[in-house]
């Protein structure tokens, strides 16, 4: 055999790699250093990554102890340091270290869990975990079932898919504009931008899609939705779905599911719920209260690559009547689907999901849910909470900030708002804020508009973030804050290129 290509598959060699490279991951884990992101120029990247790759071309380069090092500095230095507490900018976590391992696994032994046969224990885990997270649906677990899919966009696109077949079945064979009908959905000024875009995929269209106004806090002003849902009727369009938010990106918002099930039921409306983020807060005795009328919702989508602190992607879809997920998507294909399902292929979802190559994404989850059992992610969900409350009373303490809403999660939306500036000023000094702080490397938070005009945003998602910490970004955001102010007078110009 090749020796090139023997080195490459030598177990040994494979052994004394992943020592280095757990070692290497453990001093990133134990850096006590608070770091946001080092913003590299995609030129000087690209010519650090090009320097990495070897030259060879005609035989199997020998394995370089020194430049896999290399590499894997590279990457883990350039990443956002997401188990640093100077991260609170975005809705991934720093991962529970274990379900890195189990990552590890799936990835050498490469089972993809689409199809039973390729993946036995990630199809069974599935199950599992459908039945452990279905509890607290309050579902019957016979007639519900669940998916994983890539993604909490793919989670929604694949609903959104099944709610259009169910209400308009002759779209799939004959297409939207043999079936007739204007098939619509309605959604919340907030909606995450997935879910328009899905409408976008069906084929719905951008016209077809209702806008639900949301109140101050970001949830869907429910009083509105009848005569909004009326209306839309008697313009000819046949809302076949209405997606509410448990945790809206922007600030974490959580719309009533109860009162929205009671206008969606009578109508024959799917309701379904983008939990991407805030699904999650159903583990927590302390929070679940968020997802009341969950009971009664068509589908949700849950993300566990966000508060269930898994590598992304995990997403979980859940449908509250099961057949519903057959009717997402009708191919045949004799190569991997049997015309009579056998005790192995009932567990086959590759019927149910868009991907036929899945990631057996639900390991790490099955993983860390065997080995800690859910206290593990409790514990986490409601200390991230009460420092997102412990954030909002300090931030509120602060005469030159304006908190924008009490946290119903772990997102904090805020804004540094000094004396005598109109809403432009603000708008583009927030947006300066951010980028001085992003850039400057230790803190790295996230930006939203409310209302037309830039906001600071936090999102919670790591443990070891203490008051402290707190403390620290709020000096740095109002030293950087008032640097842009100072310097932006004297040059009477604006860092974020706008115009007045
Ligand atoms: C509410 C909500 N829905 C959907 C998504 C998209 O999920 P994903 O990034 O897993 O595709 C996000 C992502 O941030 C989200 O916050």
């Amino acid at each position: 055999m090749d020796a090139g290509l023997a080195a490459a598959f030598d177990p040994p060699g494979f052994h004394r790699a992943a020592e280095q490279c757990t070692l290497r991951l453990r001093r990133y884990l134990d850096d006590p250093e608070i770091k946001g992101l080092d913003l590299v120029e995609p030129a000087v990247l690209m010519k650090a990554a090009r320097e990495l790759m070897t030259a060879e071309r005609d035989d199997v380069a020998g394995y370089d102890e020194g430049r896999f090092h290399q590499i894997m500095d590279l990457y883990l230095n350039t990443g956002i340091q997401v188990h640093s507490p100077g991260y609170l900018g975005r809705q991934f976590s720093g991962v529970v270290p274990l379900a890195g391992l189990v990552d590890l696994v799936s990835s050498v032994a490469n089972q993809p869990s689409s199809f039973y046969e390729a993946g036995q224990l990630p199809n069974v885990a599935e199950r599992l975990m459908a039945e452990e997270l279905g509890r607290f649906l309050g579902w019957d677990g016979e007639r519900s079932a669940m998916v994983t899919t890539s993604g909490g966009s793919m989670a929604n696109l694949t609903a959104l898919l099944a709610a259009r077949n169910r209400a308009f079945p002759g779209i799939w064979s004959r297409g939207v504009a043999e079936e007739g009908g204007r098939p619509a959905i309605a959604i919340s000024e907030d909606a995450h931008y997935s879910v328009s875009r899905a409408a976008g995929v069906l084929g719905i269209g951008e016209e077809h899609i209702v806008r639900l106004p949301v109140d101050e806090c970001g949830r869907i002003r429910v009083g509105a939705v009848a005569p909004i849902l009326d209306a839309a009727e008697q313009r000819g369009l046949r809302v076949f779905c209405l997606v509410a938010s448990s945790g809206t990106t922007a600030m974490g918002a959580f719309d009533p599911l109860d009162e929205l099930a009671a206008l969606t039921r009578p109508r024959g409306i799917w309701l379904h719920v983008d939990g991407a983020h805030g699904a999650s807060l159903l583990l927590s005795e302390r929070h679940r209260e968020r997802l009341r009328g969950i009971a009664e919702v068509d589908s949700l989508t849950w993300d566990a690559h966000k508060m269930l602190f898994v590598p992304a992607p995990c997403t979980l879809l859940f449908y509250r009547d099961g057949s519903a997920a057959a009717g997402a998507f009708r191919q045949r294909a004799s190569y991997v689907f049997d015309e009579e399902p056998d005790v192995y292929s009932a567990l086959d979802s590759g019927d149910k999901n868009l991907e036929c190559t899945k990631r057996p994404m639900i390991m790490p989850l099955w993983t860390l849910w065997s080995m800690y059992g859910p206290a593990l992610f409790t514990r986490k969900i409601d200390h991230l909470c009460a420092m997102t409350v412990q954030a909002h009373r300090m931030l509120a303490a602060e005469p030159d900030f304006t908190v924008l809403h009490e946290p119903e999660a772990n997102i904090l939306c805020f804004r540094f708002t000094p004396e005598g500036l109109d809403d432009a000023d603000l708008h583009a000094l927030q947006l300066a804020i951010r980028n001085r702080l992003r850039a400057d490397g230790r803190f790295f938070i996230s930006k939203v508009h409310i209302g037309g005009v830039a906001a600071l945003r936090v999102v919670l998602m790591n443990h070891k973030i203490t008051a402290e910490h707190l403390d620290l970004l709020i000096t740095e955001i109002r030293t950087t804050g008032s640097r842009v102010l100072r310097e932006g007078a004297a040059a009477g110009g604006r860092e974020d290129g706008s115009q007045r």
